[in-house]
């Protein structure tokens, strides 16, 4: 079996019942939503349609500062969803086992922001954790293509991290694209994830270009109604 296939078997997080682990799958982002009803916010994913998108800052890695494990142990105590935890932080590999033993599911860190991304990506993995990798928007595909045989998911991100409520990059489409393509040549089966400025309206390009979870803070929780802004979304993916 070559890496990427062996890479490439799902493998369901345990004990949880019932999971979306292929696309079109929408990720409602926590963000944006009101931290003071934060058991509010994680019904707004169905655990059998949707994962949580938990995003981790540091004022380090990006000009902005969220949460920790804390949070996400409290979110895996509210919620049966996958939680899927974007850390947007400096030295990713110090703190796996933290948010792995809070609950995270999915773990993804951002290229940029380790030295040595195989290895944290094999930590990640050894964990238990399904595996992410994230690049900023001025980082081309080719800068990870050595390690898309060795992930779950693939987070092309849609807006320069750190901040909610930003406007979609349409150049990031074409990225998406060519990681599609990438995925098809090498029967890769990595998840492609876009998170930044997704709502009903820009999702369906990136569903066009290839991408299968779509991340939206604004979008949802930015709305009077969640749950109708979810389901927008989720029928303009589902075509
Ligand atoms: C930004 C975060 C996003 C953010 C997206 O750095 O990674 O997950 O919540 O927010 P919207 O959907 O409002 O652009
Ligand atoms: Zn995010």
């Amino acid at each position: 079996m070559s890496p990427t296939r062996a890479a490439a078997r799902p493998r369901a997080p345990r004990g949880r019942g019932r999971l979306p682990l292929s696309g079109p799958i929408v990720a409602p982002s926590i963000l944006s939503a009101d931290f003071a009803n934060l058991a509010a916010a994680l019904g707004v994913a169905d655990p059998a349609r949707e994962w949580v998108h938990c995003d981790v800052m540091d004022n380090q890695f990006v000009p902005n500062l969220t949460f920790g494990p804390l949070i996400v142990g409290a979110a895996r105590r509210l919620t049966r969803a996958f939680l899927d935890v974007h850390l947007m932080i400096e030295r990713p590999e110090t703190l796996i086992a933290r948010f792995r033993e809070a609950g995270a599911d999915q773990i993804t860190v951002h290229l940029e922001a380790c030295a040595r991304p195989a290895q944290v990506l094999a930590a990640i993995r050894k964990s238990g954790a399904r595996a992410g990798l994230a690049i900023k928007p001025r980082t081309p595909l080719a800068r990870a293509e050595r390690h898309l045989g060795a992930i779950d998911l693939l987070l092309v991100m849609t807006v320069e991290p750190g901040f909610g409520g930003q406007a979609f990059m349409p150049d990031m489409l074409e990225k998406v694209r060519r990681a599609a393509a990438w995925r098809a040549k090498h029967r890769a089966r990595f998840l492609i994830e876009v998170d930044g400025g997704i709502a009903a309206d820009t999702a369906p390009l990136a569903r066009a270009a290839g991408a299968d979870v779509f991340v939206a803070g604004n979008a949802i929780y930015g709305r009077k109604d969640p749950r109708a802004a979810r389901d927008a979304i989720r029928r303009a993916v589902r075509g």
